[in-house]
């Protein structure tokens, strides 16, 4: 095996719809700097960008908008599924159900290979995972699922799906920068994924589900509510040196939301999400979990194994904070990546249709020439 594994610089496919540069720790949507998209772009015209090419007009983004929203209801049978599921069951592993689901209510779902049609499905998912990600959180805790308005933009829905409540205006900028960030990143391991099932000649809906498997995982989307988890395992600021000397220094573990196969240098958007995390502690008056996430981030920069691997705080680090300043629940962190990322997956999916089937080499390893023996003569 050449490297170290895990496809490591290996180069799978061209890609239109972002570039990322881990050396610079630049990110770039279809030509935008993330920085200018964040600072004054939606998530709903960051979609146009990533699935036609270009910033939509005034009534282009409209009417991107309102059929997103106009899709985003769930079937009843999908909320009736829904119901019967285990109220402990883990949030990831939910979407990823409700999304193989939702595929038997798509009048389209098994018309393959057309990308108009593609596109039709990635609004509807779009709007979908937003909603069930919503109502799942009120399901498993006994509350009635509430549905989509039609006049609000998908992050304002989000909030408003949440408690039925007028979304806060701080709340709502907070998520929408948060969808902005997180909607594309080159070629991360479910977005392969989502690519790999696609260039099978598969479905829509399979493409997505196998993308929500990736990102579960804890080196990739899971590492913002594991994040988070460890900040509150440190719980005080005059923990975190202790809990790092003891844990990371002279232990095993790694520190969550900090590392990243591509980043080499900071990651972009681990920079607004900290400024952000910042602006949102000072104006709640709690500084608590910025600070033990800030002073961790700071005594990993000054360390020697840290500089040497050069590892820095990625998009989980300080994302976490955020999420878990606007009061979403921890296990509820993941759910929110992909209600964003299948912006991403959806226009890799689009990209990939029709392309060749993706189909590496492996080494073998194990051994030749041996004689299958009867079975008592084992
Ligand atoms: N804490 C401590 N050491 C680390 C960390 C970390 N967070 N991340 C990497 N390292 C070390 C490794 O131990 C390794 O050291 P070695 O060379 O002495 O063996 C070296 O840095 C390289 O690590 P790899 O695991 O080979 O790097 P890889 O590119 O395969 O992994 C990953 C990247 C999975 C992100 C890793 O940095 C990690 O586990 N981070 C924590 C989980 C995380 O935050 N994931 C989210 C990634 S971003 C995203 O998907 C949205």
């Amino acid at each position: 095996m050449s490297g170290k594994g895990g496809l490591e610089g290996v180069v799978v496919a061209d890609i239109s719809s972002s570039l990322v540069d881990g050396e610079n720790g630049r990110l770039i949507y279809a030509g935008y700097e993330i920085e200018d998209l964040a600072a004054n772009s939606t998530f709903e015209e960051v979609c146009h960008l990533l699935w036609y090419g270009r910033l939509p007009k005034a009534d282009e983004l409209e009417l991107l908008r309102s059929r997103i929203a106009h899709d985003a209801k769930l079937p009843d049978e999908i909320i009736a599924m829904m119901k019967a599921l285990p109220k402990q069951a883990e949030p990831m592993a939910v979407l990823r159900t409700v999304v193989s689901a939702l595929a038997h209510y798509d009048p389209d779902a098994e018309i393959l290979g057309n990308k108009a049609v593609a596109m039709h499905k990635a609004i509807r998912l779009t709007g979908q995972i937003t909603t069930a990600c919503a109502a799942w959180d009120r399901i498993r805790k006994g509350h009635e699922p509430i549905a989509p308005r039609q006049d609000l933009a998908l992050s304002a829905n989000f909030v408003y799906m949440l408690s039925g409540e007028e979304p806060k205006k701080e709340t709502v900028d907070a998520v929408d920068v948060y969808m902005i960030l997180l909607a594309e990143h080159g070629m991360n391991a479910s977005t392969f994924t989502a690519r790999v099932v696609t260039g099978t000649g598969s479905d829509f809906h399979s493409a997505i589900v196998g993308a929500i498997g990736a990102l579960k995982g804890p080196a990739h989307g899971g590492a913002n509510a594991e994040a988070m988890r460890q900040f509150v395992e440190i719980g005080e600021v005059e923990n975190v040196e202790p809990w790092f000397t003891k844990n990371i220094k002279n232990g095993e573990r790694r520190i969550m939301g900090i590392g990243h196969r591509i980043y080499k240098a900071l990651d972009p958007r681990a920079q607004i999400l900290r400024d952000k995390a910042k602006a949102m502690a000072e104006a709640s008056g709690n500084m608590k979990w910025f600070l033990i996430a800030d002073n961790l981030a700071q005594l990993a920069r000054a360390d020697q194994y840290f500089i040497e691997r050069k590892l820095y705080p990625n998009v989980d680090y300080y994302s976490a904070i955020v999420l878990y300043t606007i009061g979403l629940d921890i296990d509820m962190f993941t759910p929110l990546f992909a209600m964003s990322r299948i912006a991403g997956w959806s226009a890799n999916v689009i990209e990939q249709m029709g392309g060749r089937l993706i189909r590496p080499d492996a080494n073998y390893v194990g051994p030749m020439g041996l004689k299958w023996v009867p079975i008592n003569e084992r």
